[in-house]
């Protein structure tokens, strides 16, 4: 007998509370449970850690970046060495964001046109040209499981002329990302494509965008330009006014979010996916996070410290007092870097684990609640 294929794209709601919903995302290279947290991997690397260890955490999937690989080491040269999954020893699901946000956030020199962005390269100052087609063609050359559609993230302030005009051309941008992935063959009959929801903070235009994007048609649906300065309050509000507009049967990304307790609150309000730098950056700056809060280790208080960092959280940095961590970082030790990257990502995915347990159960209000005074009001 042989096995059955497994599915390009299935995704599966296997309990719901409230909004909150856990499932499985089935794709032909592995399962990914959600509520979901993905590690980044910008440069083709979780940096500072194996992609066992990361898988070790619990991580189903990673997030990849077209603008960086574009520019280092180049897409055709990863496609020419097999794709990035060979290239970097990950063979589970990578999602690939478009570009357009990197740019924009990345670069100083760049010019925003119908067809697309221009701009030079933060690395050499090299000029390149990212539109839709392009970056849909780099997202398939990497492989990409879940490719994104091109955007422009709309910054935050942005008055509703301006926020509408940004909309607009991300939605004419998602129909040509929606053509030129269409047009990639073998890799579109495998892989995915996501559209993202802009519209700012207005009620009507996120409204207007998720019902556009529905009618180009997405495998899921993604809530872009939030986490860009609006605040915990505006963001959770956009949220409860964006997501009863997005497909029910589809999974929904808040794309770049973000502290623990930004991700209880928005998984509450109806949020399947996410991804962060903030485990993995933070790592490398000394700061742990824990179900009693953020700590900072290079702090002196920490240097007698005997204790670990959370019992709640596995890890290898688990054998290890905050005292010796304090230790590490203050003598700026890459194992004190790597220690603190690991506890991190362990510490992101056993919430997200909680959190689907908590969805599975019934009881994710009094979850999130317990959660947030123990990390708001955590003594350490
Ligand atoms: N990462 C964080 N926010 C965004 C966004 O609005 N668009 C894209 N493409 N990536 C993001």
């Amino acid at each position: 007998m042989t096995a059955s294929p497994r599915p390009r794209f299935h995704y599966t709601v296997h309990a719901r509370d409230g909004r909150a919903r856990t499932g499985t995302l089935a794709m032909a290279r592995g399962d990914i449970a959600t509520p979901a947290f993905m590690p980044v991997g910008t440069a083709a690397t979780v940096k500072g850690m194996l992609p066992e260890q990361v898988r070790a955490t619990g991580a189903d999937i990673l997030l990849g970046n077209t603008y960086h690989l574009m520019l280092r080491p180049g897409a055709e040269r990863v496609a020419a060495l097999g794709g990035l999954h060979g290239f970097m020893n990950w063979d589970r699901p990578i999602l690939t964001d478009s570009g357009g946000f990197q740019v924009m956030s990345l670069t100083d020199l760049r010019k925003l046109t119908e067809e697309g962005v221009t701009f030079r390269s933060h690395l050499d100052g090299t000029k390149h040209l990212l539109t839709p087609e392009r970056s849909m063609e780099i997202q398939r050359l990497l492989g990409s499981d879940i490719v994104m559609a091109f955007d422009e993230c709309t910054p935050f302030p942005a008055s509703h002329d301006q926020a509408r005009t940004s909309m607009e051309l991300s939605m004419r941008w998602a129909a040509r990302s929606r053509a030129g992935f269409d047009a990639g063959g073998d890799h579109a009959a495998r892989a995915a494509l996501f559209g993202i929801v802009q519209g700012g903070v207005y009620e009507d235009l996120r409204a207007r965008s998720a019902e556009a994007l529905q009618a180009i048609g997405f495998d899921g649906y993604a809530v872009g330009g939030l986490a860009v300065g609006e605040g915990q309050d505006l963001m959770f509000q956009t949220l409860d006014h964006t997501v009863p507009h997005l497909p029910d049967d589809a999974p929904r990304y808040l794309m770049g979010v973000g502290k623990p307790d930004d991700i209880v609150g928005a998984v509450c309000r109806g949020i399947d996916m996410f991804d962060c730098v903030l485990p993995t950056r933070s790592g490398r700056t000394g700061q742990a996070f824990t179900f009693a809060g953020p700590v900072t280790l290079k702090n002196a208080r920490h240097r007698d410290d005997p204790r670990p960092l959370d019992p709640r959280v596995a890890s290898p940095a688990a054998a290890y007092s905050r005292a010796y961590l304090h230790h590490l970082v203050k003598a700026g030790e890459m194992l004190g870097a790597i220690l603190l990257t690991w506890h991190n990502l362990a510490f992101y995915q056993t919430l997200m684990a909680e959190l689907r347990q908590a969805i599975a159960d019934n009881r994710l209000d009094a979850y999130a609640e317990a959660f947030l005074a123990g990390y708001r009001g955590g003594d350490i």
